[in-house]
C-alpha cells in the first residue's frame, strides 16, 4: 500500500466515524509563542480540551481528525537512522467530549488490525502515579477486544504533554508494531487529555507545576506517518519507504563519493526546509529562521562531501514539490527554489571568507561563532 493511500484511507476512516476532516495547520503555530514549531497534530486543537463548547461553535462536530505537518528538533542528531525524521506527518483523531476511551482505542485496533491488516505487537497503558490513578479502563477494554493481546504497564513515558508553557495532558496508551527487522516500534499514541496541567512538562516532573482535572475527557491521538508507512511496505528504514526512495535514488546518482548516511540527511533537511519555507519562514539568524539555515547549510556541506553534481538541488526540490503538491497546496516552488540557492550561495560565501581566516589563523571556534561557518567543516 502506497503512502498516499494510507493518508487518505486515514482520513476516510475517520470521516466514517463521524469526524470532520480539518486540513493540517502551518508550521508555525498560531497564538502559542512558546513553541517553535508546530511539533504534534494537537497544537491547533489545544484549547479546545478547556473550552469543549468552542469545538461545537467552530466545526459543528466535537470529533475531528487530520495529517498535520509537524518539525522536531530535539533528535537533530539522531536524523539518518532507521526512524528519525526533523519533518513527519503526524495522522490523529481529535475529540472534545464526544467520545471516550473505548471508542478511542476501538477505533485505533480497528484501523490498524483491520484497515491496515498489521499485527499489534504489544500495547502500552498508565501504571499511575502521584494523583492520577493507573489506567484500568483502557486495561479493559484491549483485553476485551483480543484476550491474547500483550498489555504492558508503563510509567512517566505514557503521560504524555502539556506541549510549551502549559496545557492539555494526560495517561496515553500506547501501540506497538513489529517491523522488517523485528523490532518493536511505536506507531500510535493514543492520549487522554484528563488534565490541565499549569506549567511546562519539566516544570511538571520536576514537582513545580500542578495537575488540575478537566471538566471533560478530551482524546488525542498522533501516528507518525512515515514509520507506518515503512511497517506496513515492510522496509528496514523510513528512507526506503515511497516517501524517500526516489529522492534517495537521485541523490546516489547524482554523486561521485555516495554515502548513505549523508544520503538520508540531505533527503530529510530538503524535504524540512521545504515545509518550512512554504510557511513562510526565511533563513535567519534567529528562531524558527535559524533551525531552516542550519537545515539547508548542514545539507548543502553534506552535498559537498558526496560530491553532488550541481543540479542536485533543483531535482530534488522539484521530487519533493511534486510529490507533495497533491496533499500540500501552499508549496511555493518559485519561492523555494530562490530561497534555497540564495542561502546556498551566502553560505558559499561564509565558507570562502572562513577558510581565508582560517588561514591566516583564526581560531576555529571564532569562526563558527563569529563568522557561522559550520564546525563540522
Ligand atoms: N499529542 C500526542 C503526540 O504528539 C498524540 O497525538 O504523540
Amino acid at each position: 500500500m502506497q503512502s498516499d493511500e494510507i493518508r487518505s484511507r486515514f482520513l476516510s476512516f475517520f470521516e466514517k466515524k463521524e469526524h470532520k476532516i480539518i486540513e493540517s495547520s502551518s508550521l508555525i503555530p498560531e497564538g502559542d509563542i512558546s513553541v517553535l514549531f508546530t511539533t504534534a497534530g494537537m497544537q491547533q486543537f489545544k484549547g479546545y480540551y478547556s473550552a469543549p463548547e468552542s469545538a461545537m461553535r467552530d466545526f459543528n462536530t466535537k470529533n475531528v481528525t487530520t495529517v498535520q505537518k509537524c518539525v522536531r528538533t530535539g533528535d537533530m542528531e539522531e536524523v539518518g537512522d532507521a526512524t528519525h525524521l526533523s519533518f513527519f506527518e503526524m495522522l490523529g483523531n481529535f475529540s472534545f467530549g464526544g467520545y471516550g476511551r473505548k471508542e478511542a482505542i476501538s477505533y485505533a485496533y480497528e484501523f490498524i488490525t483491520k484497515e491496515l491488516g498489521l499485527q499489534i505487537s504489544y500495547v502500552t497503558i498508565y501504571k499511575g502515579e502521584g494523583i492520577v490513578p493507573k489506567d484500568e479502563e483502557s486495561l479493559s477494554i484491549w483485553a476485551s477486544l483480543d484476550s491474547n493481546l500483550d498489555i504492558r504497564e508503563d510509567g512517566s513515558d505514557v503521560f504524555w504533554g502539556p506541549t510549551g508553557n502549559s496545557g492539555p495532558c494526560g495517561p496515553t496508551t500506547e501501540i506497538y508494531c513489529k517491523n522488517a527487522e523485528g523490532v518493536d516500534v511505536e506507531v500510535w499514541n493514543v492520549v487522554f487529555n484528563e488534565y490541565f496541567c499549569d506549567g511546562s512538562r519539566e516544570q511538571l516532573d520536576k514537582g513545580q507545576a500542578t495537575l488540575k482535572k478537566l471538566d471533560v475527557l478530551g482524546i488525542d491521538t498522533g501516528m507518525g506517518l512515515e514509520r507506518l508507512v515503512s511497517i506496513v511496505q515492510k522496509t528496514e528504514t523510513v528512507y526506503e519507504t515511497d516517501l524517500f526512495k526516489n529522492v534517495i535514488n537521485i541523490i546516489k546518482e547524482s554523486s561521485e563519493n555516495y554515502n548513505e548516511k549523508s544520503a538520508r540527511i540531505i533527503a530529510d533537511h530538503f524535504r524540512t526546509a521545504v515545509f518550512l519555507i512554504s510557511d513562510g519562514v526565511i533563513p535567519s539568524n534567529k528562531d524558527q529562521g535559524y533551525v531552516l539555515r542550519r537545515l539547508i547549510r548542514r545539507a548543502v556541506l553534506k552535498m559537498q562531501f558526496i560530491k553532488a553534481n550541481n543540479v542536485l538541488t533543483v531535482n530534488l526540490l522539484k521530487s519533493f514539490i511534486d510529490s507533495y503538491s497533491p496533499v500540500y497546496q501552499n508549496l511555493k516552488t518559485t519561492d523555494i527554489k530562490t530561497i534555497f540557492e540564495l542561502e546556498k550561495e551566502k553560505f558559499h560565501n561564509t565558507v570562502a571568507h572562513g577558510l581565508k581566516e582560517f588561514e591566516k589563523g583564526v581560531d576555529p571556534f571564532i569562526l563558527a561563532t563569529t563568522y557561522g561557518f559550520p564546525i563540522e567543516l
